[in-house]
C-alpha cells in the first residue's frame, strides 16, 4: 500500500515537472505570480450608477461616426456607429457626483429592430477602484425593459473579472435625443 502510494505520487511528480519544466526559465511564462490569485477570494461587488448618453447640444458625448446604411430598414438604424465617452454619475441627474465615464462604441447590429453591439469599458474613478476598469461586451435591445449584457473582462482591481451588467432607461428625450440608463454592474474580482 505504501510502496503503490509512493509510486503514485513519484509518477505526478514527474509529470507536472515535465508539463512545467519545458517553458520555465525562458522567461515565456512563470506559473508563480499564479498563486497569489490562487490563495487569495474571489468576491463580488455590485455597482450602481447612471450612464448618460448625450447626443446633441454644445459638448455631445457619444457621436456618430459611420451612419447607417440607408437601404436596411431605417428604424432599427442598421450599420450604425457612435462613439461614446459618457459620465457615469451616482444619481440619475447629470450633476450629480461623476463616479466614472464610459468609454467605448455601439454599433446598431439588427436589421428588423433596435439592438446594439455594446463595447465598452467603465473607467472608475472612485476611491480604491479610481484607474480600474470594467469591460463589458453585449447586446442591447432598445425597447427591452431590462437588458443584460456580459462583464468580459477588467483590469487593476478587476483582473480576471466576470460577470454582468443590467441595463435599465430611465428618462429618455426624442427631441434631444438624450437618455440616462441605469447600470447595476454585479463583478466577481479577486
Ligand atoms: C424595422 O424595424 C422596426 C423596429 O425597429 C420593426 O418594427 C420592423 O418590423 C422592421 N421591419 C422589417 C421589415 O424588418
Ligand atoms: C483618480 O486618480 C487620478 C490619477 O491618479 C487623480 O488625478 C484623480 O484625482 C483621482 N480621482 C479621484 C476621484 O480620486
Amino acid at each position: 500500500m505504501a510502496t503503490k502510494f509512493f509510486i503514485f505520487f513519484f509518477i505526478t511528480i514527474i509529470t507536472l515537472t515535465s508539463v512545467t519544466a519545458e517553458d520555465e526559465g525562458t522567461g515565456f511564462v512563470d506559473s508563480s505570480p499564479n498563486r497569489k490569485f490562487l490563495k487569495s477570494k474571489e468576491k463580488v461587488s455590485h455597482f450602481r450608477f447612471f450612464w448618460h448618453d448625450i447626443l446633441t447640444g454644445q459638448n455631445p458625448s457619444a457621436i456618430q461616426i459611420i451612419p447607417s446604411v440607408p437601404k436596411y430598414n431605417k428604424t432599427s438604424s442598421f450599420g450604425l456607429v457612435r462613439i461614446l465617452d459618457n459620465p457615469l454619475t451616482l444619481g440619475l441627474k447629470l450633476s450629480s457626483k461623476l463616479v466614472g465615464r464610459a468609454e467605448g462604441l455601439y454599433a446598431s447590429a439588427s436589421q428588423s429592430r433596435l439592438s446594439l453591439l455594446m463595447v465598452m469599458n467603465f473607467a472608475l474613478t472612485q476611491g480604491k477602484y479610481n484607474g480600474s476598469s470594467i469591460t463589458i461586451m453585449g447586446r442591447d435591445v432598445i425597447d427591452d425593459k431590462a437588458r443584460e449584457m456580459p462583464v468580459v473582462g477588467g483590469s487593476g482591481v478587476f483582473r480576471f473579472a466576470r460577470g454582468y451588467a443590467m441595463a435599465k432607461t430611465r428618462t429618455f428625450d426624442p427631441k434631444s435625443m438624450q437618455s440616462t440608463v441605469e447600470f447595476n454592474v454585479y463583478v466577481i474580482h479577486y
